[in-house]
Order: structure tokens, then sequence, then C-alpha cells
């Protein structure tokens, strides 16, 4: 390609600072170095992660960034050593490792990886090498991947390659949150035939966590919303019993517990709310109750120790306990031939130039999953 080896300036949105609208720039985008890939971003939708870094995350060190963390695109270029990728590869970039020579790699017990940059730089939520910089000053790519840049530079082991037919403003969604609440669902909870299951929370994670319950054969699936305007939706992905929280003067553990004589078998915490966590927990039967803490906050949470003596069990999950690498190819394919959903999700597509009106349609609620087109 005759841009490889060069610098490439292009667009991308800007958070020059927290609270503050995002800046449509150009930026420089500068070669891949050793291992690492340049890729063209088409597509990249919105997270809650994004917005939680930008008003609510109390690493403020993480700025100037450019957000964005469930992209697709095209391998512009490849630097010194990669070998796995080529220019023209459909590409899925991730902000979770899988290095394949660690010892948490090497084993099936699960996806942690000892590279993930939240090992060492929770403090900058970014990977602190980025290859970004914008009037002079280096710009950091949130989540180690930065997606809302017509070009970012990422290291391979944060890269997969995808079926070279996979519609990419549709399996960007797979980049976070639907894989997430997916496999916390079908791998963390291990949700089984017959089961009843609760989900708190129906924004992407939550829906994808009830389209892993249904296909993991529950029997009834409890969707938990304040915002009942959630629930065609989660009916949609195969919910088919529907609380607000709200709607009761008794804690929503016990209003589960009376309709499910004594509780759920598995409850999926999709909100990020210490709170939602732990009446999650409270919302499990006794014996063999399984909770996954699937959102995420820093805030403290605490439970009653009998919750645990009883025999329940409390886990918690990154990327739904997906290796990255073996699994996001497959989830990719069963999207293709219509075992999993993804359209389903989408409910607002933009411009670049849009950003801050889908950061403000998440913000109060009125979106699932925003498509930005990044690259025409
Ligand atoms: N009880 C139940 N549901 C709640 C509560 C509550 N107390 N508070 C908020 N919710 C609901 C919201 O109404 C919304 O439907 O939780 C949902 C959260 O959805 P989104 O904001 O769309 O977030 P999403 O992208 O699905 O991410 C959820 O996972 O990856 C993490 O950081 C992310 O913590 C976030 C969580
Ligand atoms: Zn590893
Ligand atoms: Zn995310």
């Amino acid at each position: 390609m005759a841009t490889a080896g060069k610098v490439i300036k292009c667009r991308a949105a800007v958070a020059w600072e927290p609270n503050a609208p995002l800046v449509i720039e150009e930026i420089e985008v500068g070669p891949p170095q050793e291992g690492e890939i340049r890729i063209k971003i088409v597509a990249s939708s919105l997270c809650h992660t994004d917005l939680y870094h930008l008003f609510e995350g109390k690493n403020k060190k993480g700025f100037p960034t450019v957000l964005g963390h469930e992209g697709a695109g095209v391998v512009e270029s490849v630097g010194p050593g990669v070998t796995e990728f080529k220019p023209g590869d459909k590409v899925i970039p991730v902000s979770v490792a899988q290095c394949g020579e660690c010892r948490f790699c090497k084993s099936p017990k699960t996806n942690f990886c000892e590279r993930n940059w939240q090992n060492d730089h929770v403090d900058l939520m970014s990977y602190p090498t980025t290859r970004f910089t914008c009037r002079g000053r280096p710009i950091l790519q949130f989540a180690s991947t930065g997606t809302f840049s017509e070009y970012i530079v990422i290291n391979q082991i944060y890269l997969v390659k995808i079926h070279d037919d996979a519609p990419l403003d549709r399996v960007c969604l797979l980049g976070c949150g639907v894989s997430t609440g997916y496999g916390a669902a079908v791998n963390t909870a291990g949700v089984t035939p017959g089961s009843v299951c609760a989900v708190f929370g129906l924004g992407a994670v939550g829906l994808a966590a009830v389209m892993g319950c249904k296909n993991a054969g529950a029997s009834r699936i409890f969707a938990v919303d304040i915002n009942e305007k959630k629930f065609e939706k989660a009916k949609v992905f195969g919910a088919t019993d529907f609380l607000n929280p709200k709607a009761y003067n008794k804690p929503i553990s016990e209003v589960l517990a009376e309709l499910t004589n004594g509780g759920v078998d598995f409850s999926l915490e999709c909100v990020g709310n210490a709170e939602v966590t732990r009446a999650a927990l409270e919302s499990c039967i006794k014996g063999w109750g399984v909770s996954v803490l699937v959102g995420y906050t820093d805030v403290d949470f605490s439970a009653q120790p009998s919750q645990l003596i009883n025999g329940k069990t409390w886990k918690g999950t990154l990327f739904g306990g997906f290796k990255i690498k073996d699994s996001l190819p497959k989830l990719v394919n069963e999207y293709m031939t219509g075992k999993i959903m993804l359209d389903e999700f989408i409910t607002h597509k933009m411009d670049l130039e849009q950003i801050n009106d889908a950061v403000n349609l998440m913000k109060t609620g009125q979106c699932i999953r925003c498509i930005i087109t990044i690259c025409k």
C-alpha cells in the first residue's frame, strides 16, 4: 500500500479532557512498529465504558485520548515480525489480549492474559504506548484501541482476524459488550438447560446475557431494569418475565424469591452498580445459585457472608470469559449463520461528525447500540 511505512493523517474524535464534548481533529498515526498492525477502522459502536471514562471514571490521567473500543476494520499495513496478519485482512481489535505465551493463556481455565494493559495501566485506561499525535501532543488510545479514529495501530496480541465476508458495521459489536454479556451467561455462569435466570440491566451487555441464557436453554429468564422501555427489546432476545425494581416496595431479591420458589439459579449483573451487584447475589437460590458480575464499577461492594456460606457462588467476568483469538472468529461465524443476533442491538447509525449526539443518546438511555461509520 502507498501509505505503508509512512505517517497517516486522518480524522479522529479526540477527548481532550473529561466531561467535555469530543472534538473532531486531524491526527497523525505513526507506522506500526515491531509486532504491531495499522488498521483502517470501518465502523465502531459506542459502549457504556467509553462514557464511564469520559464522565464518571476516577482516573483522570487517561487524557487526551481517543475513545472507542468496539470497532472493526481492515489491515492497512503490518510492522516487523507480524506473520498472522496481512494487508486487506478483516479484523476486530479488542481491549483484552491473548498473547498465547503466558501461563494464563496456556490454561483453558481462563481468558485472562498477563499482558492485558489493565494489569499495569488502569490509571491510564490505555496501553501507554500510542502511535497517535495531535497538535504536537501524544494522544492515548483508550482501552488499547481508540476506534473513533480512521486509523489505529495496535499490538498483534489484541487483534483478531475474522471471516472475509463479515459485515464490519455489525460484527464490530462483538468487540466488547455483546461478547461480554453473551459469554458471561454461556461461559462464566455456565447456564444450564431448564434453569431459571435473572439479568439485571438491559443495555447491550444485559441483552446479550439474555441471548446467552436463551441459547444455553434456560426455561425462564427474568429481565430486570429500572427503565421499562427496555423490556420490549429484552423479549426479542428471549426474556420471559419483566421486573422494574422501582415498582415494588420490597427488595427485588424478595420479589424474585417469591416468584421462583426461593431464588434464581443464575443471576447476571450487567449495570455496573455496587447495590445491584449485591441484589443480584441475594436473588440467587441458596445451595447452588451462581451470580456473575459483568458490569464495571470501581466502587467497593459488600455482602453478608451467609450468602456464600449457604452455597452460592459469586463470580466475575472479563470479555465473557472468551479467549479473543480462539473465540471471536467463531462468534462472527455464528452471527453469519444465524445462531446469534447482532442487528437487533443496533438502534442508531451515525457518522463520526455526530459522535457527540451518540454520546448523548447513550447517556440518556435512548439507545442500545449506535454504530458510528468511521471510514466510508
Ligand atoms: N437496576 C436495574 N437496571 C439498572 C439500574 C438498576 N439500579 N440502573 C441502571 N440500570 C439499567 C439502565 O436502565 C440500562 O438499561 O442498566 C442498563 C445499562 O445499560 P447501558 O447503559 O446501555 O450499558 P451497557 O453498554 O449495556 O453496559 C453495562 O457493562 O461493560 C459494562 O461499563 C459497562 O458497566 C457497564 C455495563
Ligand atoms: Zn497471555
Ligand atoms: Zn465496552
